[in-house]
């Protein structure tokens, strides 16, 4: 038995507290109930994980660059140190992995980190392409009840994320019939950078391209950004990143997601700016239809990013003045929201709210709390472990959202055989589902 299935067993069943300590006896720091954490990409975004992996074993720590791997070092001396993710995942103690990397890695470490049976907290997003995000959700389904899995989308604790849900499930809109998300963030781009200069010498430009097929010349300007920002210098090209869905698209269609109760569409279309090679769009809107479910009929979601926006609710709310925001429509009211707050207005002439059922105090679901910390006490919880934001509700958003962009590509409505995959009117937006990769790198490994 593996040391960690054996710690999840003995706190679940009681078995060998003799030699294992138990959480009530000796405490959440005894070193046998701490969880062995391998943290790759070690510097930006995964600076903002030291804290919350701080009190598990930091075993491994993994960058392709090591001036980004100082402060890692400093701050768990104890961890072995690696360039490249590969390597660090064959050792052999590893609980548990944060994965800090870019967005066109992140399938990839994931995919081999579920295959090797660790609990895996990935950055968002899931993946950039509908290929990627399904084999990540088919490594994770046969493990759902035993690894803990969480996309870094960490908004989702906000409480606002339940009243909205709530909101919207006691009939505060009447019956529900749509909904809408946008994100303003505009980074336009020529196209992928021309050769200047060489990669610094401690860092391995090669690892760093990793997957990716196309032997793009190194250049400063991917790496000038500020930590935790530099992710905005590369993911808006189309081999490194998903541009705006994979960036703040990823927090708030969380904000729908988490409401609406959708799995894959049956459609998507989309339209926007001219299609350029190298960069995703800035400006682009795209329309997905879902099937009914128990609780509700059939509806559609629209996102929309860059300037594009849907139309205001009414004439004096100025739905502009919301960066990143989600709005939903039912026959009786329209409710807007941004991440911490939001609004409803009653339609039609008296807006009696008599349809509204608001739940007592009692019945509000309950608060994530901390985001890192659901992650580490699910993974420590044995079977069953829950989080927010499991690779099968990340899986399906992001799935969704990549086929959007396919659609934008081809420029026409596809339907969508969710079960397999497959769209089924085009031929030529399937190839787009997936793409090739550098020969020696493999997604499911
Ligand atoms: N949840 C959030 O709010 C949030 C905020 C910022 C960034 N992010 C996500 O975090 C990720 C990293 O973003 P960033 O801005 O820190 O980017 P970054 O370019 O600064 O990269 C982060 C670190 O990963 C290292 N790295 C890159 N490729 C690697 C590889 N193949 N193997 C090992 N290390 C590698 C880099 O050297 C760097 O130290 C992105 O996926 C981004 O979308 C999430």
């Amino acid at each position: 038995m593996k040391r960690r299935q054996f710690l999840q067993s003995a706190l679940t069943t009681g078995a060998g507290v003799s030699i294992l300590p138990s959480l009530k006896v000796f405490g959440q720091s005894a070193p046998s109930n701490k969880l062995n954490i391998a943290l790759i990409g070690t510097w930006g975004r995964g600076l903002a994980h030291f804290d919350s992996i701080a009190d598990e074993n930091v075993v491994a720590l993994c960058d392709v660059w090591d001036r980004n791997l100082k402060d890692a070092v400093k701050r768990f001396p104890k961890a072995k140190v690696y360039h490249d993710w590969r390597k660090c995942l064959e050792q052999k103690d590893i609980d548990a992995v944060v994965i800090c990397t870019t967005d066109f890695t992140h399938a990839f470490v994931a995919n081999w980190a579920l295959n090797r049976d660790m609990h895996v907290y990935l950055e968002k997003p899931l993946a950039i392409t509908v290929e990627e995000a399904r084999v990540v959700r088919a490594n994770w389904l046969p493990r759902k009840n035993k690894l803990a899995t969480q996309v870094g989308m960490q908004r989702h604790a906000h409480d606002n994320f339940n009243r909205v849900e709530e909101m919207i499930r006691d009939g505060a809109i009447g019956e529900f019939k749509s909904a809408y998300a946008w994100g303003n963030r505009q980074i336009p781009k020529p196209g992928y950078l021309p050769a200047a200069g060489s990669p610094p010498a401690d860092m391995r430009y090669d690892l760093w391209l990793g997957p990716v097929k196309t032997d793009h010349p190194y250049n400063p300007e991917y790496f000038s950004g500020r930590a935790g920002a530099n992710c905005l210098q590369w993911n808006m090209y189309w081999d490194f990143g998903a541009g705006q869905i994979g960036d703040m698209g990823s927090h708030t269609m969380d904000l729908l997601w988490n409401a609406v109760d959708c799995h894959l569409p049956t459609s998507a279309q989309a339209k926007g700016e001219p299609f350029n090679p190298d960069v995703t769009p800035v400006k682009a809107e795209m329309r997905f239809e879902h099937p009914a479910n128990s609780w509700r009929g059939p509806i559609s979601l629209t996102w929309y990013q860059g300037g594009a926006m849907p139309k205001p609710p009414s004439k004096y709310v100025d739905i502009n003045k919301i960066g990143h925001g989600a709005m939903f429509k039912g026959s009786e009211g329209i409710l807007v929201a941004d991440f911490t707050t939001r609004v409803l207005i009653p339609l039609g002439k008296d807006g009696s709210l008599s349809y509204y059922n608001p739940r007592s105090k009692e019945e509000l679901l309950p608060s994530v709390g901390h985001f890192q910390k659901e992650w580490i006490n699910a993974a420590k919880s044995g079977s069953t472990p829950k989080t927010s934001c499991d690779f099968g509700y990340s899986a399906d958003m992001i799935e969704q959202m990549c086929l959007g962009l396919v659609a934008y590509r081809v420029g026409s409505k596809l339907k969508y055989d969710g079960k397999n995959g497959q769209v089924t009117n085009n031929a030529e937006a399937n190839e787009l589902l997936k793409r090739e990769y550098r020969t020696g790198w493999t997604l499911n490994g």
